[in-house]
């Protein structure tokens, strides 16, 4: 009696280990398919929470003529998502592409003001040579734009088409000029960029910049001149990915350097390699551009203040940053300001950092501005002193500081955090 009860209840359990074992299997299967089926969904979701998943964008609503698809491949008037338009509809729409709509210009070609048949104002940026290298670049870079959008990117309306007579790329069109003109150009006059004003259009750059980090993109040409503002001051990143098209070959002489003088990462000159820490050095330069309303390099000035972040670590070393910021911004005069400026000064000197490892990333640059906006830069600060504590017995060496480029990071948080910063006393 007792064998058998024992081997009834082994065979059960057996029994019920089995099916078990076939109820995980068939859960876990069922999971695999699902993670599967939501991995083809996921590329534009993952791209940024903030940004709308082009996927369940319903751009029809807003551009009846701009249909997007569901699918990948060049189909009707779609490639991987962008528009196809004619070449005619664009020779048409920037009247054969009259000199005088001609609003720039770079080392790729020409861009236009233009005017679609669908009423939206558009910029069209025709790319002149073209080669079967070219076009195929051309096409991986339309792939990656029209998967990306956030509020602060210059939107891609759409492209010409692979089998066009020219290469031609079409953006949202964005009124206000660079903040470039705003700060030292043509529009410098206006006076309109106020210092509350400078520091937003601070925060919207890193958080596009942070968004391309995210979505594994480079932008390789961070300066002000490729920050566009709109009629409320809104900041629209522009170029983004671009000289992705024109990748640095070495063997091709004729290629042009990547980046903007004074505004390229100096580690570029070791390596020839851009990366997202590149970014974040230009946005240091594009900081102190900010507080000085200075251009990046200037020929007129002192030959060795041509280069903006040379000189901006001259005064900071010689305690004359009140000599830096712009005097239009109330320096001496408003307290906040001074507080604000002199936080922002001292972040852009991190993001400038000579070596790579040293700057902070995009997110971290975002969050310690924000810190600063909302007057809170303990937090800010606070992580800088982390990385102090190695060398806070040394308060001295700010007496005689290196200059910073010179990758003595230290030295430069330690300005950032000291009794002695600038104007405290
Ligand atoms: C997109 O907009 C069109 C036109 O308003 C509408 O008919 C369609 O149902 C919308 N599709 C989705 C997925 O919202
Ligand atoms: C600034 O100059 C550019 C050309 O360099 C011109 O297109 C633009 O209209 C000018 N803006 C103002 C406000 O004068
Ligand atoms: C530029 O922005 C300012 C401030 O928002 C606004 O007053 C002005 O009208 C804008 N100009 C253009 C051409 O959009
Ligand atoms: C710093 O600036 C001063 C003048 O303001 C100049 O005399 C000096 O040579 C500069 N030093 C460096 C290292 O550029």
């Amino acid at each position: 009696m007792n064998n058998l009860q024992l081997g009834l209840f082994i065979t059960g359990a057996v029994i019920a280990g089995i099916l078990l074992g076939i109820w995980f299997y068939s859960i876990n299967q069922r999971r695999k398919r699902r993670a599967e089926q939501s991995k083809s969904n996921e590329l534009p979701t993952t791209l940024s929470s903030k940004s709308v998943p082009a996927s369940s964008t319903n751009i029809s609503r807003n551009n009846p003529s701009h249909p997007y698809p569901n699918s990948d491949l060049q189909k009707g008037s779609t490639y991987f998502g962008a528009h196809v338009f004619s070449y005619e509809e664009l020779e048409e729409a920037t009247n054969n592409f009259d000199p005088s709509k001609e609003i720039g210009k770079g080392g790729f070609g020409k861009v236009y003001y233009g005017k679609l048949h669908d009423g939206r104002v558009v910029a069209v940026k025709r790319l002149h040579e073209n080669n079967m290298k070219r076009v195929e670049q051309f096409m991986n870079e339309v792939e990656i734009l029209s998967k990306i959008r956030h509020q602060n990117l210059v939107a891609l309306y759409g492209c010409t088409s692979q089998r066009s007579q020219e290469l031609i790329l079409v953006y949202e069109y964005v009124s206000n000029g660079t903040v470039a003109d705003h700060l030292h150009g043509n529009r410098s006059k206006s006076g309109l960029l106020t210092w509350p004003v400078r520091l937003s259009i601070a925060i919207e750059s890193a958080e596009a910049l942070a968004y391309l980090h995210v979505s594994d993109v480079i932008h390789r040409d961070v300066k002000t001149n490729n920050i566009l503002l709109d009629e409320n001051f809104q900041v629209k990143v522009a170029d983004f990915g671009l000289s992705r098209l024109f990748p640095t070959d070495v063997t091709h002489v004729s290629t042009a350097p990547q980046g903007t003088p004074g505004y390229v990462d100096p580690e570029y000159f070791q390596c020839y390699q851009l990366t997202q820490k590149s970014d974040v050095y230009s946005f240091g330069v594009v900081l102190m551009e900010l507080i000085s309303s200075l251009p990046a390099v200037d020929m007129n000035r002192h030959r060795q203040d041509i280069n903006l972040v040379n000189m901006a670590v001259n005064k900071t070393q010689n305690n004359a940053l009140h000599e830096l910021v712009d005097p239009l911004l109330g320096f001496e005069k408003d307290y906040t300001v001074k507080k604000m400026t002199t936080s922002v000064a001292e972040l852009a000197f991190r993001c400038l950092e000579k070596e790579r490892d040293m700057r902070p990333s995009m997110d971290e640059v975002l969050e310690i501005l924000r810190g600063i906006q909302n007057g809170n830069e303990e937090m800010g600060a606070q992580k800088a002193e982390v990385v102090d504590i190695k060398a806070a017995d040394d308060v001295r060496l700010l007496k005689n500081i290196p200059p910073p480029l010179s990758s003595d990071s230290v030295v430069t948080d330690k300005w950032v955090n000291s009794p002695t910063t600038p104007h405290s006393s």
